[in-house]
């Protein structure tokens, strides 16, 4: 039976904050746009961003000051073009999405209200309570919807259509009934999310498995500074759930089973609002070192008690009902239990400053984009600033979407056939009929377990060369899986299986890229190098996949600029 072929001007893949930027770009310019996503769009991970989004509007404040914050944060592993680029546009892209309808917090006098995080020198975090993402996603989908973009709900990308330099659509299928579509276009972009499901703890979406980064890598394409994966420092005590920033930002201290303020000891000016490798680093080490509280005394506490109910319920109320929920504590009156959770990839799909993805440190794909956070621009360096990832979304996916406009009418069509379905149909025949032994779950329990274990805030050679042997055993235990479910409606244990080879392809880009860099930087800690190397490591990690899993890592120069390099203290 032949698959069929649907043309669009442009495909996106994943409707969050950048996807939906994007596409609104895209169908306002006359351009016939589609939006592929696993999930419905409200859904998408962009959703569940709490605390807030970066932009220099205050007196006190500058985007010289927002560039600075950003590189020092980045460890000065951040690419500067792009955070120049990134911080000049964000009071406009803030004002864009506002007059959108994005309904923001203010101040008694009706100014944008403006809440401190970590890193910065200035309140920089624009917000609507603690529900930033949310409401700017709900904004911008609905925009993209009022402009006419098409968006195809719950069907799953398997396979990019990429050839000789040159991307020209994708293949999809049905998540309800399994029926593979084929999606020709002119130019196609990935805004498919991150990936810290990898992790057992994590803050991330169940969706955030990473797909997008794999299906590249799979052509052979690099991926770059996949080491750098972010922990957040609080995330829930047991499950890892995201408690912003906010928390901190509105005053909140971090307590160890002393009492103390122990971020006194680690970042004195700072406090609890140094940059989040730094407090995550700390938290972890008050740990080891026997100071955690809880059951297990594997959590410290987060306490705004004196912050007040009404601060608590006009700001934080998100946070608020997280922690009666999951802990049955309310942070009015009880301090609750933290500690640091996966949470961010500031590594991911290599692009330019336009979006445009890069096929190696020198060329360019011709009609493929990428951007938000399964993208590397790099904006975020070694070590992200919190609220720059929202905007990071929004804002590149604003402006990436205008470069597709311009860009698409020199890019010449090239016509799909059924053989560019192929490779997809062969992936879901496989998982669908191999008759192995392996159950999907607990192989994706054993990868998540190795990935905390072993590549968590702090590394060794020793870890990593564990979770090195580990991956190669779970990639070929994966040759050996067996679904039980056959059917071909809503078939999601075939979907989780799919999803586990794509953790399983990225995983060994991050310990190989992480084993390979022989210093520390930011996120990426080495107790066995404990200091930056700016002579051997201010670049970037280009890594490529060959058909065999086997990971050639080469580097790629970082642009610096005119903030220089200093050590980094907070
Ligand atoms: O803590 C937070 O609200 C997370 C924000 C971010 O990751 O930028």
């Amino acid at each position: 039976m032949s698959i069929p072929i649907y043309t669009y001007d442009a495909i996106i893949v994943g409707a969050g904050l950048a996807g939906c930027a994007a596409a609104r770009q895209l169908q306002k310019a006359g351009k016939n746009v589609a939006v592929i996503t696993k999930l419905h769009p409200l859904r998408s991970h962009s959703g569940a961003a709490q605390g807030g989004v970066n932009a220099a509007f205050s007196d006190e404040d500058s985007v010289e000051l927002h560039e600075f914050d950003t590189v020092k944060g980045s460890d000065y592993l951040a690419d500067q073009d792009a955070v120049e680029f990134m911080c000049q546009k964000a009071p406009q892209t803030i004002r864009w999405i506002e007059r959108m309808g994005a309904a923001f917090s203010r101040t008694p006098d009706g100014k944008i209200a403006q809440r401190p995080f970590g890193g910065q020198s200035s309140p920089r975090a624009c917000f609507a309570k603690d529900r930033t993402g949310l409401t700017l996603l709900q904004t911008i989908y609905e925009q993209a919807h009022r402009v006419g973009v098409k968006f195809w709900d719950e069907w799953y990308v398997a396979d990019l259509i990429y050839k000789d330099g040159k991307a020209s659509g994708i293949v999809a299928f049905n998540i309800r009934d399994m029926q593979v579509v084929i999606f020709n276009a002119k130019s196609i972009m990935f805004a498919t999310g991150g990936y810290a499901r990898s992790y057992k703890v994590n803050s991330n979406a169940h969706a955030n498995t990473g797909d997008g980064l794999s299906i590249v890598a799979r052509h052979g394409l690099p991926l770059e500074d996949m080491e750098f994966v972010q922990f957040h420092p609080s995330g829930l005590s047991g499950n890892g759930v995201l408690i912003s920033e906010a928390a901190r930002g509105e005053g909140g201290y971090l307590l160890n089973s002393l009492g103390e303020r122990f971020m006194s000891k680690y970042a004195p000016n700072a406090m609890e609002l140094a940059s989040r490798d730094v407090v995550s680093r700390a938290i972890l080490n008050e740990i080891r070192e026997g100071r955690g509280v809880g059951a297990k005394k594997d959590a410290v506490y987060i306490d705004v008690t004196h912050l007040g109910e009404e601060l608590i319920m006009e700001k934080l109320p998100e946070l608020r009902d997280l922690a009666m929920t999951f802990l049955g504590l309310d942070m009015i009156k009880d301090p609750i239990l933290i500690s640091a959770t996966a949470h961010y990839s500031m590594g991911g799909i290599p692009v330019n400053i336009d979006g445009n993805v890069r096929l190696n440190n020198d060329e360019l794909i011709e009609g493929f984009y990428a951007a938000g956070e399964c993208s590397c621009v790099s904006v975020h360096g070694a070590n992200r600033l919190g609220a720059n990832s929202v905007l990071e979304a929004l804002l590149f996916g604003r402006f990436v979407g205008k470069t597709m406009v311009k860009e698409i009418e020199s890019i010449e069509l090239r016509p799909a056939t059924q053989a560019d379905a192929q490779t997809a149909i062969n992936e879901i025949d496989f998982v669908l009929n191999n008759n192995g032994k392996e159950n999907v779950p607990e192989l994706r329990k054993e990868l998540q377990q190795c990935m905390t274990d072993n590549v968590g805030a702090f590394r060794t050679k020793k870890l990593l060369d564990t979770a090195i042997k580990k991956i190669k055993e779970i990639r070929q235990k994966y040759k050996n899986i067996r679904i039980k479910d056959k059917s071909k409606v809503f078939n999601t244990e075939l979907q989780e299986a799919i999803e586990l080879g794509h953790m399983i392809d990225y995983s060994a880009f991050i310990v190989e890229s992480a084993l390979a860099r022989k210093e520390s930087r930011g996120a990426h800690y080495r107790e066995d190098f404990e200091s930056r190397d700016d002579e051997n490591f201010l670049k970037h990690t280009m890594a490529y996949m060959d058909k065999n899993g086997e990971i050639k890592l080469e580097y790629m120069d970082v642009k610096l600029g005119k903030h220089e390099l200093q050590e980094r203290t907070y």
